[in-house]
This record gives C-alpha cells, structure tokens and sequence, in this order.
C-alpha cells in the first residue's frame, strides 16, 4: 500500500512523529509531502530533527499568504504531485490550511482521504481551523478520530459509522514516547526559572493577537501573574507585542523567547506550574503531562481536557485570564487521561489502513 502523508504546520509535524516508525513497519510505503506552509528552521527542522522524522520526500515551497492563496497554492502543487504519484491513499492529519489543501486535491483526482485527528469540533465557524475540519471530515473516506465525542459529531454530521475508526489521539503517543528522552532536560533552568516555580504562555491565534484591545488584555494578565512567565513567541505574535505593553525587557516578569523545539517545549510544559495558551496541542500536552492548562478563547474543539478537569477557558479578558490562572494554580493535577490516548495510537492508524480505505460513493 502508497500512502502519501501531508504536512505543512507545527502541529503537523508533532503527529507524524509516532505515525511514520509504526506505518513502516506495517509494511506500508508511506512517504511525506511537507507543504512549506511553516518554513523557518524553528517552525519547522527542528521537530523533524527531534522527532527523528524522515526528511520530506516532496517540499512544495508554498509559504505564507492569505487563507486563499496559501490553500490554493498547496492545492496547486499536491494536485500536481498526486497526479504523478497515484498513491492508493492521501493521509492528512489535524486542521491547518496545508490539510485542507491535501483533502480538496485529492478528493478531486479520486484518490482516498484518510484524515488523522478527524470530528474535533469548536462550533465556531470564526476559526479557520474549524472551517478545515469540517470540509476535510466532509471529502474522507477513512475518518481517523481522537476521542469518542468525535465519532458522535461525524455521526451527527452523516458520515458512514463504517468510515470511522476511533483510534485516540496520537499527540498522546508523540508525548509519551518522548518524555523518556527528555528526563534530564531542564530547558527552564536554563532561562533562570525553577521547575514549578513559572507560568508558559503561548498565544499566536489571529483572534488574540490581531485585536489590540485582546491582546492588551492578555498581556495585562500575564503581568499581573504572581509568577514569572516564560513566553515562546510565535512569529506572527512578535511585532504586535509591544504594542500591547510586553517588550521582554529584562526587568519585566514576562520573559519573550523565540520559538522552541518539541522536546524543549515538552520538558518546559511538564515544568510549569500552569500554562496559559491558545493552542489546541498544548491543551492536549498539558493534558497529559498533568500541568493545569488556561485556554484564552471563547470555546474549544478538546473539550476533553476541561471535562477531565484539566483546562478551563478564559475570555480574552484580563479579569477572566486571572481567575482561571489563579484557579490552576490552585487545583490538583490527579484527573484521569482519556481513553486511548495511550502508545498504540498510530498501531492503530496502521490496522485501520490495511484493513482497507473505502473510497466515497461516487469516487469509486
Ligand atoms: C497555523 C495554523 C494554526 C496552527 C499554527 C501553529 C492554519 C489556518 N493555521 O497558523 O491552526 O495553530 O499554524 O503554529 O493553517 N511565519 C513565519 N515563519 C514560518 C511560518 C509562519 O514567519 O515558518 C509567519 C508569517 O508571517 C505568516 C504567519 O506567521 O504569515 C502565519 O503563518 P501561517 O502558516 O499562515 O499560520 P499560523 O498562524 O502559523
């Protein structure tokens, strides 16, 4: 069996990691297509190198643009390559632009869509991530799902029970495996802080940093944090912080740092204390790495992790990000995992696959 597999962004890169050991030794010929939708060395080389993932065997050079631009373009060149290739299926994993892209142009050519992380679901079509999921999960033929609730959305949104297969959520898997190798790691002595003794933010979603009032709000809070606050800064975040009243100066509580690799983040999310975000994998690695988690938006697509105890929303408000932030702080971190997010999630992806990717009814 060919499988070709699409990535294109951060979080991408974090779920192939498990997937491509597990599908080789499947014996399927599973090989990467990287978009270039995420192209500087710490947005993208850096998870390959430490998730030991196989060097893209196609880089398509798509970039940054508009929505459109950057979904056309990825749908331009993936159109290209699949029509070359003709692999037996086109495996595309989570809700960025680049999996849109892989869905639309494969759909179209007939060749089967197996999406990894399919049925999650916020309701708010304001995301673009949300508008992704739902016209991915719409042109699938296999539908690859992270927790339960995700089989119940498709069902509800018609898709063939026959098509969906739970498997649970493989940033679990990437967590799991890697947490052996970063037992040493203290990436937070490093930046001066004392394991537990901080609070990582991370906030890069267009909703938060586009809106000058939200963002001053959200860093009005993240000053106002009885702890120091270590902050990755996502590129398209850095020019606006200023603005909002952040500059990183030394004498400040909230230190800016550039963007870090999986395995530096990972022992500074087990480290923290609490972690105030806006990413969906970090409200999945908090999860499992039993760090109380404070998400800055008005809803989630992992609901799980608020219904286990582990998160909770705040508003784009400073009030707001205080009460959570002081509530995590203050709450235990005893909640139980969800189900199957364990370390046989991409076995599972594998079986799935052999037993066989129906294609669409009128795509046969
Ligand atoms: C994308 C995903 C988002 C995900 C995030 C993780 C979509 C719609 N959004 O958002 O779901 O949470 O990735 O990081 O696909 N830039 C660089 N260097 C890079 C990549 C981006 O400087 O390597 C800057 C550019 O100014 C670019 C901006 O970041 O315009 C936004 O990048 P883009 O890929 O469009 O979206 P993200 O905000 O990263």
């Amino acid at each position: 069996m060919r499988v070709i597999v699409v990535v294109g962004a951060r979080p991408n890169f974090i779920k192939v990691g498990p997937l491509m050991p597990a599908l080789a030794s499947a014996g399927i010929d599973a090989r990467i297509a990287h978009t270039g939708q995420h192209y500087d060395a710490a947005m993208s080389d850096v998870f390959f190198s430490d998730l030991e993932i196989p060097a893209p065997a196609w880089f398509l050079g798509v970039g940054s643009g508009t929505h459109a631009v950057q979904t056309g373009t990825a749908m331009m060149k993936l159109e290209e390559l699949l029509s070359a290739e003709r692999p037996d299926a086109l495996l595309v994993v989570g809700d960025v632009n680049s999996t849109l892209a892989g869905a639309l142009a494969a759909a179209k050519l007939g060749v089967p869509v197996v999406h990894l992380e399919a049925g999650l679901r916020s309701r708010d079509m304001s995301m673009p991530e949300e508008v992704n999921r739902l016209v991915t999960d719409q042109l699938s033929s296999m539908l690859l799902t992270p927790v339960r609730e995700a089989d119940e959305n498709l069902i509800a949104e018609g898709v063939d029970a026959a098509r969906i297969h739970f498997v649970g959520n493989i940033m679990a898997q990437s967590v799991l495996e890697n947490l052996p190798r970063i037992a040493q790691r203290d990436v937070a002595g490093a930046h001066g802080l004392a394991r537990g003794g901080y609070v990582l933010a991370t906030i890069h979603r267009p909703e938060n940093t586009d809106q000058p009032e939200r963002l001053a709000q959200i860093a009005s809070a993240l000053r106002a944090c009885p702890l120091p606050v270590l902050f990755p800064v996502h590129p398209r975040t850095r020019p606006l912080l200023a603005g909002a009243g952040i500059d990183g100066a030394a004498d400040s509580c909230v230190s800016l740092v550039d963007p870090l690799g999986y395995l530096d983040m990972l022992a500074l999310q087990r480290d923290a204390a609490a972690i105030v975000t806006d990413s969906g994998g970090i409200q999945e690695e908090a999860c499992m790495l039993r760090t109380p988690c404070v998400t800055v938006r008005r809803n989630t697509e992992r609901a799980i992790t608020i219904a286990v105890g582990a998160n909770r929303l705040a508003a784009a408000d400073a009030r707001a990000i205080v009460d959570a932030l002081a509530e995590a702080l203050a709450g235990g971190r005893e909640w139980e995992l969800p189900e199957r997010w364990d370390a046989h999630v991409a076995t599972r992806v594998a079986t799935a696959l052999l037993g066989g990717v129906l294609p669409l009814v009128g795509y046969v």
